[in-house]
């Protein structure tokens, strides 16, 4: 199949063109963001393959419908950038790949909490300069620590293992508890029980019009004072203003971002010789608390390799069968 691949960097095309000696798609990399001022890129592809900081709105399914468009590959597990129903309406087919590797993003949030607590980012550019100090690096035992995971998924279930390890006590709540999370001694409460119990919190639910702003001024109010936040899931699920005020004020105690609810115009870009036009995240940068990746959480060569495979298999699923088992349906979103 014919496909325009939006979004694509150097590493994408290694692993796609890789993978595609098996599928022979006609793959057509592109590297601007899909949206609507590139949307007429996608002139003439039945397919059309995004990622996650491609805008899906329904003014450029509109343009893909009109253009012959029939197929959106999603290179990704989240679907929040795509307007789903209009996709449906104008008969267009969403794929996604549902799981790629959910060790990969547990292991990145283990690392930002080990990071933001043992100041490893600190403590690297200090002894490269001779530093030797230990001022400023003092950190905590993870062990015994309450944690709250949000979301039970693939991807939150792997924390939990991991966290079990390091000897924490296990909370959690989700719209639909996981039967696996009694293996982890993993207590389900409602949403204000675990902001008040919790030391460290976690995030890995999807983004949805209902966790829109989960994390904002009222729910940090519930939270203990010093809390250790981790987002690893989607920027939109945090209030970025509310949390810098909860991180001046302290009730944040340290924060771990890997995603950032306006990243579509920072990340996956060298941005190091140009002036930062975002405020907000130009703040964030300035805690000391506070350390962020740039959606970095799935990028190892077994996630890549497995992204780029289920991706083909699904164009060539739709090409042959007009579904996919890993069609994003209507009632995924209602
Ligand atoms: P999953 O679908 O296996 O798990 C998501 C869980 O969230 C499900 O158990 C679901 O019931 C729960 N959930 C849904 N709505 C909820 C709500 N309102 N409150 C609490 N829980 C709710 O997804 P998976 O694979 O674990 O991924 C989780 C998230 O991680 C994705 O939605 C995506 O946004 C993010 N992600 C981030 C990556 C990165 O590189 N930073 C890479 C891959 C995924």
């Amino acid at each position: 199949m014919k496909v325009a691949v939006f979004s694509t960097e150097k590493y994408d095309r290694q692993f796609f063109d890789a993978a595609n000696v098996h599928f022979g798609h006609e793959l057509f990399y592109l590297e601007p963001h899909l949206n609507i001022h590139t949307v007429a890129l996608a002139q003439d592809f039945p397919a059309v393959c995004a990622f996650v900081n491609d805008d899906l709105d329904a003014a450029v399914i509109e343009k893909l419908a009109k253009h012959g468009t029939r197929l959106i590959a999603l290179r990704s597990a989240g679907f929040n950038h795509v307007d789903i129903q209009t996709a449906h309406d104008r008969g267009l087919t969403v794929v996604r790949v549902p799981a790629y590797s959910p060790y990969a993003v547990a292991e990145h949030t283990i690392g930002l909490l080990l990071t933001v607590n043992r100041k490893f980012h600190r403590a690297f550019n200090r002894v490269r300069e001779g530093n030797f100090s230990l001022e400023g690096l003092l950190g905590f035992d993870i062990h015994g620590l309450t944690v709250g995971i949000i979301g039970t998924g693939k991807i939150g279930m792997c924390v939990a293992s991991i966290l079990k390890g390091f000897g924490c006590k296990l909370l959690a709540y989700d719209v639909y508890p996981n039967p696996e999370a009694a293996q982890f001694g993993m207590d389900y409460v409602s949403l204000d029980e675990l902001f008040a119990r919790s030391d460290i919190i976690t995030l890995h639910c999807p983004l949805t019009p209902d966790t829109y702003h989960l994390i904002d001024q009222e729910t940090l109010s519930k939270m203990k004072d010093g809390v250790v936040l981790l987002n690893t899931s989607r920027g939109g699920l945090i209030n970025t203003l509310d949390v810098i005020e909860a991180l001046k004020s302290g009730k944040v105690g340290c924060l771990g971002l890997d995603v950032y609810e306006e990243e579509a115009d920072l990340f996956f870009e060298d941005l190091s010789s140009t002036v930062i036009q975002d405020d907000v995240f130009a703040r964030l940068l300035t805690f000391p608390n506070v350390v962020i990746t740039g959606h970095q959480a799935f990028f190892t060569r077994n996630a890549l390799y497995s992204i780029s495979e289920t991706t083909l298999a699904n164009i060539t699923e739709f090409e042959q069968t007009g579904t996919s088992e890993n069609r994003v349906t209507i009632d995924m979103v209602r």
